[in-house]
C-alpha cells in the first residue's frame, strides 16, 4: 500500500484530498493502492494507520481550519515524529505556508520526513528556495525522491520539462512567475486602472499572498527563480537574486507604456552574465511575453539551439493539487 501523509490542510491540502476522492476510480483501476494515513494542521493531526475511508475524508473536509485534531481520529498537539511512527507513510505531501526563514514548517517537516524514510512531494517553496542542495542530498543519500512540480507554475508542468533538459547550453531563462503581480499590471496596461485600483482589485479577488509584500517585492518570484536555477543545475541562493519592488513604480510603468511597450514583472536568469533578478521590464507587442495576461504565467528558455516559450496557469488550489497528485503518482510508478 502507498501510504500518504498530508501536512497542511488549508486551500491546497483540502483541494488535494478532494482530488484524490474524485479520482478514486482511476486510482483503483491503475492499481496505485493509495491511502491517506494522516493529515496534519497547525494544532495536531488526524491519523489512521489503515488509511482513512472515504467517509472519514469527507468528514475531515467538513471540519474548520485547525480542527483536524478535534475529530474522532484526531490527536491534539501530537508531534510529527510520533504521527509518522504511528502511520508509517512512504510519501509525505507538504502544503504548509511558505515561510522564508529557517524556522519554516516546510523545512522541518521535509527533513523529519526524509530522516524517517519518506519520499517528499511539496507545494511549499521554502525547503527548496532556502535549502535546495541540502534537500536533494538528504533525499538522494537515502534513495528517496523529493518532488516539487507544484512550487513553480503549479498548473503547468514546467519543472518536469526543466529537469529533463540536461547539458543544454541555456543562455537565459526569463519568466512571468507571479500571477498576482501580472494580474495587477494587466489591469493597469490593458484596462487603464491606476496601480492602486489594480492592487485593490487583486486584494478583492483574494489572489495575493496573505502577506502581499511576498508578491509585490518579488520574494515569491525570486524563490521560484532559485528553484528553476537549481533544477537546471546552478547553485543560486535566494539572497543572490536582485529584486526591485513593483510598488512605487508608476512613473516607470507610464514610461514603458509611452514607448508602446507592455510592462511585465519578470524574473530573469542570465547564465553568461551570472545575473539573477526580479524587475519591471517593457515588452513590445510583437513579443509573446506582452500577451501573457491576468494570472497566467510564462517562461522563455533561450538556449544555443532553441527558444522555448511556455504559457500556462500558475497557482490555484486545484491546479496545485493536480501537480501534487501527479508527483505522488510518479513516485508510485518509480519515476
Ligand atoms: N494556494 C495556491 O494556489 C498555491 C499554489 C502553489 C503553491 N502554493 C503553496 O502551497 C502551500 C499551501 O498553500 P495554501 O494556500 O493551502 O495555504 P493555507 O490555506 O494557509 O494552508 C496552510 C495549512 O498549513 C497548516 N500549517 C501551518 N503551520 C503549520 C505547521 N507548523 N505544521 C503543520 N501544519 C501547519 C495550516 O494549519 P491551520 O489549518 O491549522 O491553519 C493550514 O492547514 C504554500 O506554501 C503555498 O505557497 C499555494
Amino acid at each position: 500500500m502507498n501510504r500518504i501523509f498530508l501536512c497542511g490542510f488549508g486551500n491546497v491540502g483540502r483541494a488535494f484530498v478532494k482530488l484524490v476522492l474524485s479520482k478514486k476510480e482511476l486510482i483503483a483501476k491503475r492499481n496505485y493502492d493509495l491511502k491517506i494515513v494522516g493529515i496534519l494542521d497547525s494544532n495536531g493531526a488526524a491519523l489512521d494507520a489503515k488509511g482513512f475511508t472515504e467517509e472519514d475524508l469527507i468528514g475531515l473536509l467538513n471540519t474548520r481550519r485547525g480542527e483536524v485534531s478535534s475529530t474522532e481520529k484526531g490527536r491534539k498537539k501530537i508531534s510529527f515524529e510520533e504521527a509518522l511512527s504511528i502511520t508509517q507513510p512512504n510519501i509525505v505531501v507538504i502544503a504548509t505556508p511558505t515561510v522564508y526563514s529557517k524556522d519554516s514548517p516546510g523545512i522541518y517537516l521535509s527533513l523529519t520526513a526524509l530522516r524517517n524514510g519518506c519520499n517528499i512531494v511539496t507545494a511549499d517553496k521554502s525547503p527548496l528556495a532556502l535549502m535546495f542542495k541540502d534537500m536533494m542530498m538528504e533525499s538522494s543519500k537515502r534513495n528517496l525522491k523529493f518532488k516539487y512540480k507544484a512550487t513553480v507554475m503549479a498548473g503547468t508542468p514546467i519543472i518536469d520539462m526543466l529537469s529533463q533538459i540536461k547539458l543544454y547550453d541555456i543562455e537565459e531563462v526569463e519568466g512571468i512567475l507571479n500571477g498576482s503581480t501580472n494580474y495587477i499590471l494587466s489591469k493597469v496596461s490593458r484596462d487603464f486602472l491606476s496601480f492602486e485600483e489594480a492592487l485593490a482589485s487583486a486584494k478583492a479577488l483574494g489572489i495575493l499572498e496573505s502577506d502581499p509584500k511576498l508578491d509585490l517585492e518579488g520574494l515569491d518570484a525570486a524563490a521560484k527563480l532559485v528553484i528553476i536555477a537549481n533544477t537546471l543545475g546552478y547553485d543560486l541562493k535566494i539572497e543572490e537574486v536582485k529584486r526591485t519592488s513593483i510598488t512605487n513604480q508608476e512613473e516607470k510603468i507610464k514610461s514603458i507604456l509611452k514607448k508602446n511597450k507592455v510592462p511585465k514583472y519578470v524574473g530573469i536568469l542570465n547564465f553568461s552574465l551570472g545575473k539573477a533578478q526580479i524587475k519591471l521590464s517593457g515588452y513590445p507587442y510583437s513579443d509573446p511575453m506582452s500577451n501573457v495576461n491576468d494570472t497566467l504565467n510564462a517562461i522563455r528558455i533561450k538556449s544555443s539551439i532553441n527558444n522555448i516559450f511556455i504559457v500556462g496557469k500558475g497557482a490555484g488550489p486545484l491546479e496545485t493539487a493536480h501537480a501534487l497528485l501527479s508527483d505522488v503518482v510518479s513516485i508510485i510508478e518509480g519515476c
